[in-house]
């Protein structure tokens, strides 16, 4: 099986390459990608840019030129529900659109001529990546440290549905809106159901993860990239070690 893994963040795309056992380098797309091994498993590593038409230019290119079987997207989203706190972990199950809009010719949020309002996660890759953040928050102890140091005091790891826009979502009136329009979308963010969106037109899994870096109100363009820099970058690789060894 050889799997895509596309970051939302070039930090944590960084340190992924060096963890990787890397065979080839392509530039396509002004997009890099790096062929190789990683934690056992062939892969092909890309940094996605942002906004859904970038993830979707990415993950074309990852399944039509590269081949692979299934796509893992990590990056951070926007907590849109109560029960999140800055650094839990969010694994995707229904990928929603939250600004696609094509009424009065069909519902809000539907996707044109496909008939579906969202694109639902294999079952089973969401387990098994729920475990692998269960255990690397139990074991992982000096990242674990690391990240109750900079005030992630018990970062927790929740199955939901996400929504994806081409908009940061930073104040209070914009995220009461999506909440109201979707009531059980756990967070928001730029790509995911975009990326899903290309899987299922190439009959491909996909897993979206998705680390909290703010609250989608007016405190999220200060959390934002203190987070990013801090955090964010090493979640992933992290989360990876601990899942792809179970694909
Ligand atoms: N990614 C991280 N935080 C976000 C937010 N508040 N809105 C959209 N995408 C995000």
């Amino acid at each position: 099986m050889k799997i895509g893994i596309i970051g939302a963040m070039h930090q944590e795309v960084d340190k992924l390459i060096a963890e990787m056992h890397c065979r080839q380098q392509t530039v396509k797309g002004k997009r890099t990608f790096y062929e190789g091994s990683l934690y056992g498993k062939q892969v092909v590593l890309v940094f996605s840019r942002w906004g859904k038409v970038a993830a979707s230019t990415t993950v074309t290119q990852l399944i039509v030129e590269f081949g692979v079987d299934c796509v893992i997207f990590s990056g951070i989203a926007g907590a849109l529900s109560s029960q999140l706190a800055i650094g839990d972990v969010v694994i995707g199950h229904k990928l929603y659109q939250h600004d696609m809009d094509a009424s009065p010719m069909m519902p809000r949020f539907e996707i044109p001529l496909i008939g579906k309002s969202y694109f639902e996660t294999d079952k089973v890759l969401i387990e098994t990546a729920k475990q692998s953040v269960v255990n690397l928050l139990k074991h992982e102890t000096a990242f674990v440290q690391k990240l109750q140091d900079f005030g992630v005091k018990k970062p927790k790891v929740t199955v939901g549905d996400i929504a994806s826009g081409d908009k940061f979502v930073h104040c209070k009136q914009e995220k009461e809106a999506i909440i109201q329009a979707l009531p059980t979308v756990f967070c928001v963010e730029m790509e995911g159901a975009a990326v899903a969106q290309v899987c299922y037109d190439f009959d491909v899994s996909f897993l979206v993860i998705r680390i909290i870096s703010d609250t989608a109100d007016d405190t999220a363009v200060e959390d934002f990239p203190v987070f990013l820099e801090n955090i964010a970058s090493e979640y992933a690789h992290y989360i990876l070690k601990e899942l792809l060894p179970k694909l």
